[in-house]
């Protein structure tokens, strides 16, 4: 099997009332941890790239390593460019064997953000890859862009379908009041989502696949496990498992969890240099946070995504 796009997938989730995870790569314990995990559920899954994540690893580095796992796993596996900013971007990713690509123009007016995503969509749709465009603007940090609270903005359900009709995306990405990064809100803040907002764009998209952003539960075990083996992180806090479940339920085909995997990564690593403060074979220390990641991933797609056993 050669990589794939969402359509199925989608088609599948909306009327299952799950979503798929799409989760961010950019090593190969990454890619091991997740695509394990995803084969011992049998669920189908997305592997995300943002612009940061290629220009570390290597285009081609990537294409191979998730290569590698759709031979070892005979999953359906899509490879998805995440917030790309510019045509050139998503067309080097494009032709070098993605099959799907975000255009991310929620920070162009409305009309540019149109001009710009259809231009993708153009060039994509030729090649039989996928396009996710993004109304509205998430708060938080992605790729070094700060995003603060006041420049973010929720999507406005009256311009969605006037979106999807003129530039042809597959799926949209809107803005709920999830945000990128570990400190999703202020300590003591109760989190909470515009699901009317989501609401309101399912009943005007009926059957069309959403997307969410900034998904990242910023599970309080792994914050406390890097601060207790020498990390100094602020209070973080991140989106609850429930309301990620309910917006799986609705019209949301698509989340998005990066920061949840560095989480769970750095945490295993720190705690296991610090009670083996001799050890010095990367092997020896990423052997752990790889499976600590595959057994985080495993727990998104049983209790948060509900895609596991999905996997044709
Ligand atoms: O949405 C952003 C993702 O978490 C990717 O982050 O651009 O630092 O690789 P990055
Ligand atoms: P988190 O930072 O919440 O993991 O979000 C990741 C994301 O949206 C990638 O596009
Ligand atoms: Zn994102």
């Amino acid at each position: 099997m050669a990589v794939v796009t969402s359509k199925e997938m989608f088609k599948k989730a909306y009327e299952g009332g799950y979503a798929i995870g799409a989760f961010n790569v950019n090593n190969m314990e990454i890619i091991q941890g997740i695509t394990e995990a995803a084969k011992e559920v049998n669920a189908p899954i997305i592997l995300q790239v943002s612009a940061g994540a290629r220009k570390y690893a290597n285009h081609t580095y990537l294409m191979k390593l998730i290569e590698a796992a759709v031979i070892e796993t005979g999953l359906p596996i899509c490879v998805h460019l995440d917030h790309g900013d510019s045509f050139e971007l998503c067309k080097s990713c494009i032709d070098g064997g993605f099959s799907s690509v975000m255009f991310d123009g929620s920070h162009y007016s409305f009309e540019d953000n149109i001009k710009f995503t259809k231009q993708v969509v153009e060039y994509a749709h030729d090649r039989g890859v996928v396009v996710e465009g993004e109304l509205g603007r998430l708060a938080g940090i992605e790729d070094a862009v700060n995003v603060s609270a006041a420049d973010a903005s929720y999507t406005r359900p009256e311009e969605v379908e006037e979106f999807v009709a003129r530039t042809g995306v597959d799926s949209l990405a809107i803005a709920i009041g999830t945000s990128h990064g570990a400190f999703k809100f202020k300590p003591g803040q109760k989190p909470q989502l515009r699901f009317d907002i989501l609401e309101e764009v399912g009943k005007r998209l009926p059957g069309f696949p959403i997307v969410l952003h900034g998904a990242s539960s910023v599970i309080p075990e792994y914050v406390k496990m890097i601060n207790e083996n020498g990390g100094a992180m602020p209070d973080a806090i991140g989106i609850p498992e429930d309301m990620l479940r309910r917006a799986a339920k609705m019209a949301v085909c698509k989340i998005n969890i990066d920061s949840d995997l560095r989480l769970v990564m750095t945490a295993t690593i720190r705690k296991y240099l610090s009670e083996h403060p001799d050890h010095f074979d990367p092997r020896q220390y990423l052997k752990p946070a790889r499976e600590n990641l595959k057994e985080l991933v495993k727990h998104k797609i049983i209790n948060v995504l509900g895609c596991d056993g999905k996997a044709q």
